[in-house]
């Protein structure tokens, strides 16, 4: 098991390989017909603790203004369950 930490609220949850980031912060899955790339957040600790990132983040994350090195999209990262993560919450609503 493996903790999520959002900030700014400090809020911490269980995680289970495999699972988004999304379903983790949100409670559900993204559903495709209301994407609208809202999901963009910034890893703070753990990286590693994270599925790699993709072709399509990547392609998405381009379109994004505000876009760092610490950002990733929580409907594509997926928690491996090796280390703790914490991840801080900017346009997503
Ligand atoms: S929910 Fe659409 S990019 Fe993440």
């Amino acid at each position: 098991m493996t903790t999520v930490t959002i900030m700014p609220e400090g809020k911490t949850v269980d995680a289970s390989e495999g699972q988004s980031l999304f379903s983790l912060i949100k409670g559900a899955e993204p559903e495709d017909h209301k994407c609208d790339d809202a999901c963009h957040l910034f890893v703070l600790e753990g990286r590693k603790g994270l599925s790699r990132m993709g072709a399509e983040e990547n392609d998405r994350l381009d379109m994004i203004v505000g876009v760092g090195s610490k950002s990733r999209l929580a409907c594509q990262a997926t928690v491996l369950g090796t280390e703790d993560v914490t991840v801080e919450l900017l346009s997503f609503r």
